[in-house]
């Protein structure tokens, strides 16, 4: 073989002697892919890979993940320096763009989607439908679903302008649509957007204020709450992801595709789990009781985990996490909240599962959920209200992979195949007309 020929796998079936070569495509970096896309052609056998572990579904250019070495990039930037000088809606346009912007970019993208804040009025009337105490995932789940049947001209999905508007139209209307399942909650009026305000800004300003009062904004917790933003804006091809470009590969619109990455997100193993570690925490109580809830953990036949902790993909410190640590500190500090019993609680817990043999031979370190319930938490936000805040701000990276999806040539419906273990063919038994 030339030194130039690509490299191959080589699949034989033992007892047949059949094999297949299979090319193995190089990333930029990371590990190189095996193309088995002809495999059922030439061998007639499908590969089985539940919970896609070892199963590229894609090309992407948008995120990188190095799960071994706690490495996170988007567009080649590592996250802790995005984190720490770029703005929410910076990281936005870099996903959807693949670039930085220029002063000018900047500006007109961050006036585009400004234009897009305020939703159609009659979308107001969703909310009624709810019961009160519906959890506003339930709610922005339906009410994104419905941006669909407002917007009828941004859905031809193949038109390049369409995609860029409802890109805009979902980035910009997120935070209104979610601050408004808030405010449902609370039987308190909605709050229109201020295009005034930066991103995060008007997101908290929607969320809390009242047209009573005066709203200050502190600029520490708008900073929170855009870091906050970029810590989740994207993650690869995550289950949430992975969900969008499932239904926007049948040709599904936009805003429908959203509404299932939303639906998809919401369970305790992907964003729900933010949720999940305010209530365990709770359930917790007291630093005494950690040893005990340990043992818990532990135990095969417990079913219980310690939420906030593990990750398909990292087998070493989410780099998310650190960020969200150090966040935490400085908004519990600008709160005035000294000896805050949960942060010190979730750090004892985290101390103990940093040297406990389990967590350790499992290389099960904390995600970027174990912090992030606490700041949102000292800002004021109700526990039902962290998945929707996640919802927010992963809408610019389902958008970005989907429009991606949508400009890859290559792309086909998604349609996995089974190892089916059920009945052979069986013909219908004949019973007798009446017994
Ligand atoms: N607590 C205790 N044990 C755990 C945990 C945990 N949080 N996570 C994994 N394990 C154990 C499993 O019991 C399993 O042990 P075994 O090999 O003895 O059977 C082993 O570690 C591997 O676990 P899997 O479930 O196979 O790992 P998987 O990659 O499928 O799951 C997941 C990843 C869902 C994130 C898991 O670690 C988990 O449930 N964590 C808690 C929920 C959570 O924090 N989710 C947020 C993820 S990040 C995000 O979506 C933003």
């Amino acid at each position: 073989m030339s030194s130039n020929a690509p490299a191959t796998a080589t699949i034989r079936i033992d007892d047949t002697g059949r094999e297949s070569a299979v090319p193995l495509l190089p990333g930029t970096i990371g590990p190189a892919v095996a193309d088995i896309r002809k495999l059922y052609g030439e061998l007639g056998i499908f590969t089985y890979d539940p919970g896609y572990g070892g199963t590229a579904a894609c090309e992407s250019k948008i995120t990188y993940i190095d799960g071994d070495a706690g490495v996170l990039l988007h567009r080649g930037y590592p996250i802790e320096q995005l984190a720490e000088h770029s703005t929410f809606l910076e990281v936005a346009y870099l996903l959807l763009n693949g670039e930085l912007p220029s002063a000018g970019q900047m500006q007109e993208f961050d006036r585009g989607i400004r234009l897009h804040t305020m939703v159609h009025e009659q979308l107001r009337q969703f909310y009624n439908g709810f019961r009160r105490d519906a959890h506003p995932m339930a709610v922005i789940c339906g009410v994104v679903g419905a941006l669909s049947a407002f917007y009828h001209d941004s859905l031809d999905v193949n038109n390049p302008e369409h995609r860029r508007i409802s890109a805009f139209r979902l980035i910009a209307k997120l935070p209104t649509i979610a601050s408004w399942a808030f405010k449902y909650s609370l039987g308190q009026p909605f709050m229109y957007p201020r295009n005034d305000l930066s991103y995060a800004e008007n997101f908290l300003y929607m969320m809390n204020a009242v047209p009573s009062e005066p709203y200050q904004i502190n600029p520490v917790l708008a900073r929170a709450m855009d870091r906050i933003l970029i810590l989740h804006a994207d993650h690869e091809q995550n289950a949430s992801t992975s969900t969008v470009r499932l239904a926007g590969s049948t040709g599904a619109n936009p805003f429908a595709c959203i509404a299932a990455g939303i639906a998809s997100l919401w369970g305790p193993a992907h964003g729900g789990a933010n949720e999940a570690v305010l209530k365990m925490l709770a359930e917790i109580g007291t630093p005494d009781a950690i040893p005990g809830f340990i043992a818990r953990v532990k135990d095969k036949n417990s079913n219980v985990r310690l939420m906030g902790f593990g990750h398909r993909v990292y087998k070493n410190y989410d780099p998310r996490a650190k960020i969200m640590q150090r966040t935490c500190h400085e908004v519990l500090t600008e709160l005035g909240i000294t000896g805050d019993p949960l942060l010190d609680l979730a750090m004892e817990l985290e101390r103990i599962a940093l040297h406990d043999e389990y967590f350790v031979g499992k290389k099960l370190y904390p995600n970027v959920d174990f912090y992030s319930g606490i700041i949102l938490k000292a800002m004021g936000i109700p526990t039902s209200m962290f998945t929707v805040l996640f919802a927010v701000a992963r809408t610019v990276g389902w958008v970005s992979q989907w429009k991606e999806m949508m400009e890859d040539p290559s792309q086909r419906i998604g349609r996995p195949r089974q190892l089916y273990t059920g009945h052979a063919r069986r013909d219908y038994p004949m019973r007798a007309a009446a017994e």
